[in-house]
């Protein structure tokens, strides 16, 4: 399969570049800059440049990409401040809703063309964006920017199944990577694992729904 990541730099996008390209994939890195690990990792491309908040940003990576068709575009790039009521930080708010939410449509709208029927289109989310899985509060612009993520993958899933695409909405568990300052109940390795067997199952049947690493799917 032609497998494109966005956000492939690190965390649990270098770890599915690993994975996938291990699996005898030809995987597609896109990244702002390509660090050690990156560049060591046997990928058919390494695309540096890529800042998610612009589209021509996006535009202009996914012009230098080799082959025409993508199977599966995985947007993994994602940023988590953490605002609470006594401290409503509201340029670090915008910016996540500019990250998390907004980035990844343009990641999709860049990729459109190269992505046919039975392609897959999926997006890191989190289960902080689940309203009805809100129990603890906090994390505003994190939380906010993650629900509005999951409402305009289930638009995009509709309106893309006309054209057979399926949109997959991802949580990966709570990892240890940078994100979270090397604290979690897994490592990306484990995280990656889970979500690729996902990946691997799910189809047009299931296009706009929320899933966990570990195969449950998530409440809204
Ligand atoms: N870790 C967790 O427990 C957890 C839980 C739930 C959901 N998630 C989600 O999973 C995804 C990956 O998280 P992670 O833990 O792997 O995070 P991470 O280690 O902090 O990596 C974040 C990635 O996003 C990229 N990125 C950030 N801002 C960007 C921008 N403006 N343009 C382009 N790329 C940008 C980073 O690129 P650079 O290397 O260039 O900075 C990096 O590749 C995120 O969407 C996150 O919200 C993570």
């Amino acid at each position: 399969m032609n497998i494109a990541i966005v956000g492939a730099n690190r965390g649990i996008g270098l770890e599915f570049c690993k994975q996938y390209s291990a699996a005898g994939n030809k995987v597609f890195a896109f990244c702002r800059k390509a660090g050690d690990q990156l560049s060591g990792l046997a990928v058919e491309q390494v695309i540096e440049g890529c800042e998610v908040t612009s589209l021509d940003s996006l535009v202009t990576c996914v012009k230098q990409l080799k082959v025409d068709s993508i199977d599966l575009l995985v947007h993994v790039s994602g940023v988590l401040k953490s605002e609470s009521l006594d401290n409503f930080d509201v340029e670090a708010i915008k910016h996540q809703f500019e990250v998390n939410s907004i980035g990844p449509i343009l990641s999709y709208k860049a990729f459109a063309k190269h992505l046919n029927p039975g392609s897959k289109f999926s997006v890191l989310s989190s289960r902080m964006g689940s309203i009805e899985d809100n129990g603890s509060g906090g994390m505003y612009g994190y939380r906010m920017s993650k629900a509005a993520i999951n409402m305009a993958a289930v638009s995009l899933a509709n309106d893309l199944k006309e054209k057979g695409v399926a949109v997959i909405i991802l949580h990966p568990g709570y990892v240890r990577t940078d994100m979270t300052g090397g604290n979690g109940l897994i490592d990306t390795n484990e995280s990656v694992d889970g979500l690729v067997k996902i990946l691997a199952e799910k189809n047009m049947e299931h296009t706009g729904t929320f899933w966990h690493t570990n195969g449950e799917q998530l409440p809204w």
